[in-house]
């Protein structure tokens, strides 16, 4: 398995490097999403891959399309991403790689959450509601929701944080239809996958969506779904406990490699979250590739 943090694919145009997509364009019309091992935290790219990162992402978001075909159609070309790069490429692109239709982006953040947690559990502490949806009182930290909620946010500028946004923000963006649309497919995706989750043994906390327009104007499911990077996933053993406790359950997400950003001390002081990221220790590495791994193995299993 070969680790890529920055891919160069020189037979294809680059139309941009995310936090962990390098993009190219195939024609005018498809684009080939190459997801490296690169691991962005704070929304900062570590210096360090992850080994097998890449090709978890991309193996874990082609297994939920998969099964989720029934619920919106999705960007998958079914092409081999081998076809459109050169020989001495495909070693970059094998695994990790999805040839996917063009789309128009929707510059919305279509997050569904069945849970309170993160940025949605401090909301509610501050407001009783989330993105401008009431909730009850009472609630713990890492409670399930009376039902899985819309909670969106505006897509930032790469550098920015994403920004939550009520309903009403997304109707002015999108307008009335759409915006049902995009909630109500949301919301249904996420039921979906979290019934198919819990029966192996993992709560999907909350998770978020990215929808594109094709060109006849119809919504289509873009982007990397379900992945440990966009979901928050956690075993259900530890989680009674963590509720309990009122600590965070144990999550396949990042919260191994934050942790630890936030513990650690260069020079006495502690990371202020701005570029450059302190250096991974291989421990943290390696614990952390174990994560993902453990997460495709789970869910595949
Ligand atoms: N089918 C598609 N058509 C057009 N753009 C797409 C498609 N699927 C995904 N994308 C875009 O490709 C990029 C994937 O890269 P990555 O996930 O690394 O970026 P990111 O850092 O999360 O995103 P960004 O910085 O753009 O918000 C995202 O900007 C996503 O919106
Ligand atoms: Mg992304």
């Amino acid at each position: 398995m070969t680790t890529v943090h920055t891919s160069s694919i020189k037979s294809l145009p680059l139309l941009a490097r995310g936090k962990v997509r390098d993009n190219y364009a195939v024609g005018d019309d498809r684009i080939l999403m190459v997801a490296s091992d690169r691991l962005s935290a704070f929304d900062v790219i570590m210096g360090e891959p992850i080994p097998g990162k890449g090709e978890i992402l991309t193996q874990m978001a082609l297994w939920w399309f998969d099964r989720l075909g029934s619920l919106c159609p999705n960007h998958l070309t079914g092409d081999a991403p081998e076809s459109v790069v050169a020989p001495d490429e495909v070693e970059q692109v094998r695994g990790r790689s999805m040839l996917v239709k063009r789309l128009k982006p929707i510059p919305v953040e279509a997050v569904v959450r069945g849970y309170l947690a993160g940025s949605g559990w401090k909301e509610y502490s501050e407001n009783q509601a989330i993105c401008g949806v009431s909730l009850p009182s009472g609630l713990r930290n890492a409670a399930q929701l009376p039902r899985p909620i819309f909670t969106p946010a505006a897509k930032a500028a790469a550098g920015a944080h994403d920004e939550n946004i009520s309903y009403d923000k997304v109707v002015e963006i999108v307008g009335p239809t759409l915006a049902q649309q995009i909630r109500d497919t949301s919301i249904a995706i996420y039921e979906a996958a979290a019934s198919i989750a819990l029966s192996k043994g993992m709560i999907i906390a909350d998770t978020k969506f990215e929808f594109g327009l094709d060109e006849s104007g119809a919504l289509i499911l873009m982007d990397e779904v379900l992945t440990p990077d966009s979901s928050r996933y956690w075993p259900i053993e530890g989680y009674e406990a963590a509720l309990d406790s009122g600590s965070n359950p144990p999550s396949y997400d990042k919260q191994f490699v934050r942790d630890w950003l936030e513990a650690t001390k260069i020079n006495g002081k502690r990371w202020d979250k701005t570029p450059p990221a302190p250096r991974l220790p291989a421990e943290v590495i390696e614990k952390t590739a174990a994560k993902y791994r453990e997460a495709l193995e789970r869910l595949t299993d």
